[in-house]
């Protein structure tokens, strides 16, 4: 989806452009082993994401419960992908309009008051979804592994661009992240630190729209 400038210009690339540098992967690979029953949670477009994490889970032995959640059904996809790494799905959208109606926490909640032993959550999404996830098994004690999206530019520890705190420590997303646990994220200031630059981007947006005509 685009968004801004730079999502925009990839999005005007055509089969046969490139981008002159790509490097990766970066950071910390996510802490994969046998839990028990893991439930992964994807908001969005972080389906793309969860999808070899759930894999990589169930490929350990793990039993796992994937919940996908979007704004509506236009915005589903990897349905099937996530269904055949999963060992149950249950898909949500915040209009109804697919799946059932609600927040993915509403599903999440109901499994941790269910019968099944939860053994760990993995929630990725937006800031605001993963914070949720992590407010929602917090009472619960059970571990919630959350991959931290600040904002970055270089990508290797350098900048301190990606600074967050966790757990009281400054921790760099880029380098020591960008799993981490979710109850242990100070997630105002996360929340802060992302809106930084807004002006700036809204003011390098409207440029480049003036520029390319839209
Ligand atoms: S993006 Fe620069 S230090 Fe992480």
């Amino acid at each position: 989806m685009s968004v801004g400038t730079t999502t925009h210009r990839m999005a005007q690339l055509e089969t046969g452009d490139f981008i002159s540098d790509f490097i990766g992967p970066l950071g910390l690979p996510t802490h994969i082993e046998k839990f028990g029953t893991v439930v992964c949670v994807a908001g969005g477009f972080a389906v793309a994401t969860i999808m070899p994490i759930a894999r990589s889970m169930q490929e350990k032995g793990n039993r796992v419960i994937s919940i996908m959640g979007a704004r509506n059904k236009d915005l589903i996809f990897w349905e099937d992908e996530l269904r055949n790494v999963s060992d149950e799905l249950i898909v949500t959208t915040d209009d109804g309009s697919y799946g059932r109606k609600g927040l993915v926490t509403e599903p999440l909640k109901e499994l941790l008051d269910g019968d099944q032993k939860i053994d760990r959550v993995i929630a990725i999404g937006p800031s605001i979804m993963m914070m949720a996830c992590s407010r929602t098994t917090e009472p619960y004690g059970i571990k919630t592994i959350v991959s931290l999206n600040p904002i970055m530019v270089d990508g290797t520890g350098m900048c301190g661009c990606c600074r967050v705190n966790v757990g009281g420590e400054t921790k760099f997303a880029c380098v020591d992240g960008p799993d981490f646990d979710g109850h242990q994220v100070d997630w105002e200031l996360l929340f802060t630190r992302q809106r930084s630059y807004l002006e700036q981007e809204k003011t390098s947006f409207e440029d480049w729209k003036r520029q390319h005509g839209f």
